[in-house]
């Protein structure tokens, strides 16, 4: 937690960076930031702990890519806890000095909260690295080329309205009106593809190669883990939104071209809050004894049938009210409650029922985080005086 209270404005740099000099100055927030860095076997899978073999052999055959999933994890995480910022448990443990958090006890255990942080850590993979590749950030992707214009027929078409208006216009001068119509009746809802949108196959399979194949058996453990996965990535696939702009003459918009975009990232965080909520349990035992070769939805034996789109675990959470370190709780004595919130952040639920102090304090917080390619977060400072009450 150290590195976000330095003061004033903060850099939070993935280890892999560290050795990139710190020399280029940002224009906009006046920040000593590092260049571009150098995305190699060497500066990314040399200097990430945490990866297992086959992460290992993903990383050194496309380093640059792997860097944009462990960044996207790190946004994943911010995002957690955004999302739990008022429970209990509130993600704040898997901020870890690693940077990839599978070895933190919440994703070594099957509870509810260990199956949000799986989703939303494949679905930051997915969303990171389809960003990084329309971005041209990425050796081996690009643009969707599913989603793709045809840029010389855009063009041909682009200048034929243009000719064709002035020619209107010519003919408003000389009164002529042959065989044109005062409005070009462009078909209102008709688009085609222009642009570059996100590969977010690209992103999706990526996904998988890296966080999937973590999973070597298929047990109970890795049964929830790559289902959770799946979810999140799911949900960044369904969610993805067009965006247009307008062609032709004075705003007319005769002709438009769309391209992809992928969700907010808020909006993913919130969706899979949705489904955290209704997540269903499964049980260990079902009749191919944790044998299952892949997770088959029709047949595996859950209390309530999971659908595709839940997100399931199989072990009920603690309470999260005492520092229980192998169960991933910190408690929550010394956390800021709501005397009036009707939420999970009311004193009552907060403090377990130990009762609150009211104090006056002053605390400094991350705000305005912002991501920067590649590999780290910027984040402002904060200053917050003011009365809260505290759980005893
Ligand atoms: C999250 O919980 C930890 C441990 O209880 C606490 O130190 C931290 O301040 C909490 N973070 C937020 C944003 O409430
Ligand atoms: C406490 O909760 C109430 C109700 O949700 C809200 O209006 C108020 O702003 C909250 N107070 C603080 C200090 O967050």
């Amino acid at each position: 937690m150290a590195p976000w209270h330095l003061p004033g404005i903060i850099t939070i740099l993935l280890g892999l960076l560290l050795s990139v000099q710190r020399s280029l100055t940002n224009e906009i927030l006046g920040l000593k930031i590092p260049p571009e860095p150098v995305l190699n076997a060497n500066t990314v899978c040399l200097t990430l702990p945490g990866l297992t073999r086959r992460q290992m052999d993903v990383c050194m055959r496309h380093p640059d890519v792997a860097a944009s999933a462990v960044q996207g994890i790190q946004i994943a995480i911010h995002e957690c806890q955004h999302q739990f910022r008022d429970h209990r448990w509130n993600c704040s443990s898997l901020e870890t000095k690693n940077k990839i958090p599978y070895e933190s006890v919440v994703f070594n255990r099957g509870f509810r909260e260990s199956a949000y942080a799986y989703a939303i850590a494949a679905a930051g993979v997915v969303h990171a690295v389809s960003n990084a590749c329309s971005m041209g950030k990425l050796k081996s992707c690009g643009c969707d080329e599913k989603r793709r214009g045809d840029e010389e027929a855009f063009r041909a078409k682009l200048h034929r309205l243009q000719m064709e208006a002035m020619n209107r216009g010519k003919g408003m001068v000389h009164g002529v009106m042959e065989n044109m119509p005062a409005e070009a009746p462009g078909p209102q809802d008709s688009w085609e593809w222009g642009g570059c949108s996100p590969d977010v196959d690209y992103g999706e399979r990526f996904s998988r190669d890296f966080l999937d194949s973590r999973e070597l058996y298929r047990d109970i453990h890795a049964r929830m883990r790559l289902h959770n996965n799946r979810v999140g990535r799911q949900v960044v696939m369904e969610n993805m939104k067009r965006k247009c702009k307008c062609h032709g003459t004075s705003g007319s918009c005769q002709l438009k071209t769309c391209w992809q975009v992928t969700p907010d990232f808020r909006m993913i965080g919130s969706l899979l809050k949705e489904r955290f909520a209704v997540a269903t349990i499964i049980r260990p035992h079902n009749r191919n004894n944790g044998q299952l070769g892949q997770l088959d939805h029709n047949h595996a034996p859950y209390r309530r049938r999971a659908g595709i789109t839940d997100l399931v675990y199989f072990e009920k959470s603690p309470d999260f009210c005492e520092q229980e370190l192998h169960l991933d709780s910190a408690g929550t004595q010394g956390r800021i409650c709501n005397k009036t919130s009707p939420g999970m952040d009311n004193c009552e639920s907060l403090c377990c029922g130990r009762g609150h102090n009211i104090l006056r304090q002053t605390r400094s917080e991350r705000c305005n985080c912002k991501f920067h390619w590649c590999c780290y977060v910027v984040c402002e400072e904060c200053q917050i005086t003011e009365w809260v009450s505290v759980c005893k």
